[in-house]
């Protein structure tokens, strides 16, 4: 059993949970995640390691309520415990000196590129951020991502905070200001990732970006996570969840992404009636 030390809410549907788990937070790195169950009857889901103390030995959590298990974590409190967790599973994200570093973030993606702006930064890279919401209140990690970033801009889809626009809109402005970006890394919905990709690909700006594909073992044995990169067929879980963004076929992520919509749609309807209930 794993306990829920603290929890907080972050935005509208966004929560932080920092759980005690001192042998995963010995060993996560960024870019690393851990699939966890919560209880007997749950099924696993993958969540990305937001942070780890292995001095605490806790590791942080951020989770957007979508469907039904992210919507029971919700109910979750400082005290509770969850059954299982597994990891620190995943390849760990490849942080080096590069020079300029550009951070994206899509909505809860703030919080799964956060680890990496922030060891991009003690590497010594110059980083700028781009975090990008739908509206002001779904604003997460603003000051966090601040404090490891040389430059931060937020963007929201209504403008009703920061610059109005896509993270994509604010990306295009530097690369045409002839900001010199030797690396984007971009992290967020399948979409948002596919239009960063292809916006840096005619500039040949390497761009790395992180696959949220269906996971279940989480270590390469059921393929649920393939993923299609350079033509080849690769586990997410074990050969990414970082890939190149100019090399992965994005419509076949989408289109995968969507094949249990039905099912996840009446399990998350019944959750909800059945809590109405109790
Ligand atoms: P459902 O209604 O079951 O599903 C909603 C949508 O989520 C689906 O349409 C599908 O696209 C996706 N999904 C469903 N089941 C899975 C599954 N087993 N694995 C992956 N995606 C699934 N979310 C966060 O909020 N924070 C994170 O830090 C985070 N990190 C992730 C890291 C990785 C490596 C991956 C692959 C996904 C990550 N996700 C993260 C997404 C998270 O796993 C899904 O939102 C969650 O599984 C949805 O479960 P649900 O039952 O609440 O929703
Ligand atoms: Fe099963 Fe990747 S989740 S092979
Ligand atoms: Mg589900």
């Amino acid at each position: 059993m794993f306990k829920i030390l603290e929890r907080e809410t972050l935005a509208e549907h966004i929560n932080k949970f920092v759980v005690e788990a001192p042998l995963i937070a010995k060993k996560a790195l960024p870019g690393q995640f851990v699939i966890l169950r919560l209880h007997e009857k749950g099924e696993r889901i993958p969540i990305t390691i937001c942070e780890a103390d292995p001095e605490k030995g806790t590791i942080t959590l951020v989770v957007q309520e979508v469907g039904k298990t992210t919507y029971e974590l919700g109910t979750y409190q400082a005290g509770d415990e969850i059954a299982d967790i597994i990891g620190p599973l995943g390849k760990p994200a490849e942080i080096e000196k590069v020079g300029t570093v550009v951070a994206i973030g899509g909505g809860v993606g703030t919080a799964i590129v956060y680890p990496e702006a922030k060891a991009f930064k003690e590497k010594g890279n110059y980083v700028i951020s781009i975090i990008g919401f739908r509206s002001k209140r779904f604003v997460i990690l603003e000051e966090e991502m601040r404090k490891v970033s040389d430059e931060l801009y937020v963007t929201t889809d209504d403008g009703s905070y920061g610059m109005k626009g896509f993270v994509s809109d604010k990306l295009k402005e530097l690369i045409e200001e002839g900001r010199k970006i030797d690396l984007v890394i971009a992290i967020g919905p399948a979409i948002m990732m596919k239009v960063v990709s292809d916006l840096t690909r005619p500039y040949g700006i390497k761009t790395i970006v992180s696959l949220n594909s269906i996971m279940v073992d989480g270590t390469g044995m059921c393929g649920a996570c393939r993923v299609e990169v350079g033509g080849k067929t690769r586990f997410a879980c074990v050969d990414g969840p970082e890939f190149d963004g100019h090399q992965v076929d994005f419509d076949l992520l989408i289109k995968r992404l969507a094949m249990y919509k039905e099912e996840e749609r009446i399990a998350l309807e019944r959750y909800l009636k059945e809590r109405g209930k109790a």
